[in-house]
């Protein structure tokens, strides 16, 4: 979920929805905004995205100060009325929150028998909570920080007092959360982004921190009222960066943008005597581990597995790749000097971030690498390595993706040069040859549609096989083409196969096979002609020089560990058209989320 809040001297409601838009990526299933003014509380609420709810507004209201929110439905499904804002019994308090509460229950049984729910949210919880303590305590500001000490779980949260139009009240704690400042106003927004239309000045918020915000000021206090002073940052972003332009889909831009992150990563990691440029204690923690445990989620996480090749094949460390959002419940064995390291396109996915607070309770050291260097994953690590890839709009991940393997590849060579391992690998050199090759081969969306419209236009499932290295970039494939047509989609190794998924072939069933690597080339080859033999749709995308007459795609050639980086282009760009065809919200997949804040 993603919020926002504006106190100032112009009208609210435009910049609320111009930075509800914004945060559409964090959840888009509901929205709702509350402003206020002299003449009290006014919310608008609605099931659906920020276009639907910029119609819901009144535009008669007036006011200088208000809150908003766009949701992902966790606690209740998404409706108008689980819509935030949501409001205390008597209508005095509206809040907004992104999070959840995991000690909703008790809260509701210790403090509020008597009170009647509205909606099925957690969030009416800290609410209600707020106007019960507030009608003991007679303080607000007592009462908010009261209630939020009560509060167990993750939370960002702006609330509002229909009786005092010269405050918002904010407080986080695992949920990301920044306050931007204006000459004459004051921001609140679950990202640097959705406020850049107003400011590039933002505070930094920790946990169990709350702010007191008002047009002329803003004071930052622990939960027992001391005041902290914090000096602001200017967030790095070009407004320019966050327009599609004259693209039709986000996605579609970002896919074309690979070839240019790829230049933009070789510039920001060389030096002017073309070695690789590295914080010396992020070399320092790579060459001291023993081992190193990736976690990650989604896309980040077969990123992850992609860089276990290139850190154990150069750099000779043994890594470990995990779901971060299974890593607690199987936490393995660790070795004596392990090295965390945490893969995050937003830097704010829950899952990995609480592996990230674990782990540096056991006292471990934590490398995040994020395409957003402020982000919660960034800050809360030991070092960061930046991504270079510019904002990242689209739900489906491309260009992060490709970016990570870049860096990782780029992070196990000048560890291997920092052991004194002797490569003969260039990696500068190899991603100019990547960038290249990306770019070729968006040059040939004409054929990528042409493919998407063969093999997936009419069919209810497709299954993406290959051995070695190229397995995992199907399991890549099949999560882009799950995410944003909805064909039930999934990767195997080409030799699993016939240990069971076999089963579901059948006259027409696709087979998506990647055949980029020569020590497999024959098997996997034969794979193909297990599936066609029982009536399977193959395409297979190969490489130059390992292609056979037939293949549907061939791949320009670059270094062999270096194919995944390639070789995703075009299951990218099958997946997307395939969507359109499927008219699919590309941008915007239903049921899911950028940048998960919750658990
Ligand atoms: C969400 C997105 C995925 C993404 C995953 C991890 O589920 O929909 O596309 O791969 O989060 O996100 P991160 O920002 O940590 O890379």
């Amino acid at each position: 979920c993603g919020i926002v809040g504006y106190i100032g001297q112009n009208d609210t409601k435009e910049i609320l929805l111009k930075g509800l838009e914004k945060l559409e990526y964090r959840g888009y299933d509901s929205a709702g905004i509350a402003t206020l003014n002299d003449n009290g509380v006014d919310v608008f609420k609605v099931k659906g995205r920020i276009a639907t709810l910029r119609e819901a507004v009144d535009e008669n209201v007036h006011a200088t100060m208000g809150i908003g929110h766009t949701r992902w439905a966790t606690h209740g499904a998404p409706s108008e009325l689980n819509a935030h804002p949501h409001q205390s019994t008597s209508g005095r308090f509206t809040i907004v929150h992104n999070g959840v509460i995991e000690n909703y229950t008790d809260v509701q049984e210790d403090y509020l028998s008597g009170v009647e729910l509205k909606s099925e949210t957690d969030t009416e919880i800290i609410v209600q909570l707020i106007e019960v303590l507030y009608n003991q305590m007679d303080d607000v500001s007592a009462a908010f920080r009261k209630a939020v000490e009560l509060l167990k779980g993750s939370y960002a949260i702006a609330l509002i007092d229909a009786e005092n139009a010269d405050t918002i009240y904010v407080a986080k704690n695992k949920s990301p959360l920044l306050v931007g400042l204006g000459d004459d106003f004051n921001v609140v927004s679950s990202d640097s982004m959705a406020m850049l239309q107003v400011t590039d000045q933002f505070l930094e918020l920790m946990d169990k921190e709350v702010v007191i915000v008002q047009r002329d000021g803003v004071e930052i206090q622990l939960l027992d009222g001391t005041k902290v002073e914090r000096e602001p940052f200017t967030a790095e972003l070009d407004a320019s960066d966050i327009e599609k332009g004259t693209y039709p889909h986000f996605m579609l831009k970002e896919i074309d943008e690979q070839p240019l992150v790829m230049r933009k990563i070789i510039q920001e990691y060389q030096n002017e005597d073309n070695e690789i440029k590295l914080d010396p204690e992020i070399r320092k923690a790579m060459t001291d581990c023993d081992r190193i445990y990736i976690i990650a989620a989604g896309t980040s996480y077969h990123a992850g597995l992609i860089g276990k090749q290139f850190i154990e094949k150069f750099a000779n460390i043994p890594v470990e790749v995990h779901v971060a959002s299974e890593f607690s419940y199987n936490m393995p064995l660790l070795s004596e000097k392990p090295l965390f390291v945490y893969i995050s396109q937003s830097g704010e996915t829950a899952d990995s971030r609480s592996v990230l607070v674990q782990t540096k309770e056991l006292g471990h050291p934590a490398l995040t690498i994020t395409n957003v260097p402020g982000s919660t994953l960034s800050r809360e690590a030991d070092y960061t390595l930046h991504l270079h890839a510019g904002p990242e709009i689209a739900v489906a991940s491309t260009k992060a993706y490709t970016a990570q393997m870049a860096v990782l590849a780029i992070l196990a060579v000048d560890t291997a040069k920092a052991k004194g391992i002797e490569l003969d690998f260039d990696p500068m050199q190899e991603l100019a040859i990547v960038a290249n090759a990306m770019e070729a081969m968006t040059d040939q969306k004409d054929l990528m549609e042409g493919l998407a419209k063969d093999f997936l236009s009419t069919t209810r499932n497709c299954f993406f096989i290959g051995r070695s290295i190229d397995y995992y970039v199907c399991l890549e494939g099949a999560l882009k083409l799950k995410e944003i047509s909805y064909i039930q989609a999934e990767g195997f190794a080409g030799g699993e196969l016939k240990h069971g998924t076999i089963a579901l072939i059948e006259e027409g069933t696709p087979v998506i096979a990647l055949a980029t690597q020569e020590p497999v080339n024959y098997s996997i080859r034969g794979n193909v002609q297990e599936v066609v033999a029982r009536g399977a749709n193959a395409c297979v995308i190969s490489m130059k020089g390992l292609e056979k007459k037939g293949d549907s795609f061939v791949l320009p050639q670059v270094h062999e560990l270096m194919t995944p980086l390639v070789s995703v282009l075009p299951l990218q760009m099958v997946s997307y058209y395939a969507a359109l065809h499927r008219d699919c919200d590309v941008d915007k997949p239903r049921n899911l989320a950028k940048s998960v804040t919750v658990e």
